[in-house]
């Protein structure tokens, strides 16, 4: 299909663009640079974000509100960013998934939970300050709210998964919550439940959604609280006509699998997403080392075999963009000119030239030629 040519602006419009003239004479690096001394979100189209306010959400997990700078293209609810900060010198991007609904003001918001050992949850949750500046992404993700939202629905969140479910009740709520829905949100304990007085509140103003909170660690239950993991039995009690209603589970990948399981022949549709870094390498490739060479920059690593690219050439002192090291946010993906690699999540090898491999959930299975 041949490609359609963009209208140029009128050369007068175009010679008046003062970053067209800039652009000439100065790097966006360098302008970023002293625009940021004057303003700390101003850049020539670096997207950034001021932290304008933060809220306690459960025990261990705080909403920060951000405001983007107008490089920002907006987000659909559903969706994920990837954040970067500076920590102790060192560079680190993480994704996150934004809770809210899109805002008249135009600030996001992003909830995290904070993970034991991981320093960029740590940092968010503890140290990050009101007017504190991230990195931000572009917004990325596909299980947004469809064209037409007819028909019952049904969300089934385990723990963080509550996040992007939660941007999309409340477009919905918005909407006034034009079809029936229900939430069964999991938790190992009350205290680590976000977002509870909000979904009660909507549950008594909208007779149509319908919120279940379930308790995995929980001796005592409080009303509207059940206990025990995702299971046929508990489906059939809460959902009675789960076949006529479209799916949307997220959380962490064991529960993801089960309620695929359960779930995706019996209801009207089935869409997920799972939270779960992949193994940090596979057995069936156990030992050994393969030559990684980089094309574009003509160097050739030696790597062990079965383990997450990203995880190995970082290893050998190679910084490379990464957001979510999961193989969701396509941060991490090269083009691969030749040999095999074997997808970590599903063992899968493929041998032909890729021109996305994402390096996070990938390992060598044979020497390699990447187009880094
Ligand atoms: S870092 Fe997100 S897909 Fe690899």
């Amino acid at each position: 299909m041949n490609a359609v040519p963009r209208p140029r602006p009128p050369r007068a419009a175009r010679a008046r663009s003062p970053l067209s003239l800039l652009h000439r004479w100065v790097a966006p690096d360098v302008f970023d640079f002293w625009a940021t001394r004057l303003h700390p979100t101003w850049t020539w189209e670096r997207p950034l974000a001021r932290i304008v306010g933060r809220e306690a959400q459960s025990r261990d997990a705080v909403t920060l509100l951000l405001q983007p700078n107008r490089h920002w293209r907006g987000f659909r609810p559903g969706q994920h960013v990837n954040l970067g900060v500076e920590i102790d010198g060192v560079r680190m991007t993480r994704s996150y998934s934004l809770s809210d609904a899109p805002r008249a003001d135009g600030r996001i918001a992003v909830t995290v939970k904070h993970i034991e050992g991981g320093r960029m949850s740590r940092h968010l949750c503890q140290d990050a300050r009101i007017g504190d500046v991230v990195d931000l992404g572009q917004a990325f993700g596909e299980m947004t709210w469809p064209q037409g939202t007819e028909g019952a629905w049904l969300f089934l969140a385990g723990g963080s998964g509550i996040t992007p479910l939660m941007s999309l009740l409340r477009a919905h709520a918005a909407n006034g919550l034009p079809t029936a829905l229900t939430l069964l949100y999991w938790a190992r304990n009350r205290d680590e439940l976000c977002f509870v007085d909000e979904l009660r509140a909507l549950a008594q103003r909208f007779p149509q959604f319908t919120v279940h909170f379930v308790l995995t660690r929980e001796r005592e239950l409080a009303e509207g609280e059940h206990s025990g993991r995702i299971g046929s039995e508990m489906l059939s009690a809460l959902v009675p006509d789960l076949e006529q209603r479209a799916v949307y589970a997220c959380g962490p990948g064991g529960f993801v699998d089960s309620a695929r399981t359960l779930v995706a022949s019996n209801a009207r549709s089935f869409s997920a997403e799972a939270f779960t870094p992949p193994p940090t390498s596979i057995d069936a490739e156990a030992g050994g080392n393969v030559e990684v060479t980089l094309a574009a920059s003509g160097r050739t690593l030696s790597v062990p075999r079965g383990q997450s690219l990203l995880t190995a050439l970082e290893g050998q002192g190679l910084k490379l963009a990464s957001g979510c090291r999961m193989g969701i946010c396509n941060t991490c993906a090269c083009g691969k000119v030749s040999g095999t690699t074997r997808h970590l999540h599903t063992g899968d090898a493929i041998g032909e030239p890729v021109s996305a491999l994402r390096l996070c959930v990938n390992a060598a299975a044979s020497d390699l030629v990447l187009d880094l």
